[in-house]
């Protein structure tokens, strides 16, 4: 019968071939470790040259993880890199490569018009049954979705930076997800090795939400002079066990993501103090002082 839970699990796709939609910092990761689990990946983005970039990009994080994973072995460490290199293929034309597709993973840029634009070309091209996913940390899944005609098939996965280490992956349901592709995306985030978590698709899922008000307390705190960046950075990993301290993390994310996230947070509810902008965080993004991939942020890198 449709309960009994061996049919349901029959019914659930089995991901297996995967397109990542833009090869930044957060598609490129998840490339890579849907690579070194055993997917077949293409990787998608505008030009050729980003995607030498992106390739490039994959190839040294799986150096790293490789060192760490087979620590005396160099064999075994190149033959997993190796094979999980011939997981990756890349193209210039999501249209072209969608068809065999069970999964479509986003991580695009953070705008909303260009998302739908993309995933309505995309909805024509791919098969029944494929998945669409947005990888999105700030704007809605549903209006996402609302651009094609599978909203059934449509669901937020979230990763983290840098993803080949955070363990986490939420989930994201809207309320047309059906029970079958929210399975299937669980199924997926566990086969990555990560641990999935069930969120709704309200501002920020989870850690986003408690973690970007948190990071713009901080700024107001050192704003208003209560102490320094560095001991606010010192004082939240030695007493609240945190691996980067507030500025740290703002400089590792990007402060014009950080910007984003909560000038579109603030834009829906502008009564909401946590959601308050800081005049710091814009003058810095105003001086393309945007963290550690422009050399400076809140510091300076060499
Ligand atoms: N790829 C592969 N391995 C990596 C890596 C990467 N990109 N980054 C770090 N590592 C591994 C390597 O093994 C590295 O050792 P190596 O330098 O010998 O290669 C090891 O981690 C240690 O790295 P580091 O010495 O550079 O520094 P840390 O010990 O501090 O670890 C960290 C780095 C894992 C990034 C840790 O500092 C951390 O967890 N920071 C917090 C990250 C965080 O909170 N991320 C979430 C941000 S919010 C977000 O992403 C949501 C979005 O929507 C905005």
């Amino acid at each position: 019968s449709a309960s009994d839970p061996a049919t349901a699990t029959a019914k659930k796709i089995v991901i297996k071939q995967v397109t990542v939609i833009g090869g930044g910092l957060m598609g490129s990761g998840i490339v890579q470790v849907a690579a070194a689990t055993g997917h077949t990946v293409v990787l998608v983005d505008q030009t050729e040259e980003i995607l030498k970039k992106s390739r490039k990009g994959i190839e040294d994080s799986l150096k790293r993880v490789a060192k760490k994973m087979f620590a005396d072995k160099p064999e075994a460490s190149s033959q997993f890199i190796e094979k999980t290199l011939k997981n990756i293929t890349v193209s210039t034309d999501p249209a072209s490569v969608v068809h065999s597709a069970d999964l479509v993973v986003e991580a695009i840029v953070e705008n909303l018009d260009v998302k739908n634009e993309l995933f309505n070309r995309l909805d024509k091209f791919a098969p029944e049954h494929t998945i669409f996913a947005s990888n999105t940390s700030s704007l809605p899944i549903t209006q996402i979705a609302n651009s094609t005609s599978r909203q059934d098939r449509f669901g937020g996965l979230h990763f983290f930076n840098p993803v080949p280490m955070m363990k986490l992956v939420e989930v994201i349901k809207t309320p047309m997800t059906s029970q079958k592709t929210f399975d299937s995306l669980m199924d997926f985030s566990k086969a990555l090795g990560k641990t999935p978590v069930v969120c709704q698709d309200t501002p920020g899922f989870v850690v986003n939400r408690l973690l970007v008000p948190y990071m713009l307390e901080a700024v107001r705190l050192y704003e208003k002079g209560h102490a320094s960046k560095e001991d606010i950075d010192v004082a939240m990993k030695l007493g609240a066990g945190y691996p980067m301290g507030p500025f740290e993390l703002l400089d590792y994310v990007g402060l014009d993501t950080s910007k984003f996230i909560i000038d579109g947070w603030h834009k829906g509810d502008p009564d909401n103090p946590l959601f308050a902008p800081s005049p710091l965080l814009d003058k810095l993004v105003e001086e393309k002082k945007l963290g550690r991939k422009t050399g400076e942020g809140f510091y300076k890198y060499h």
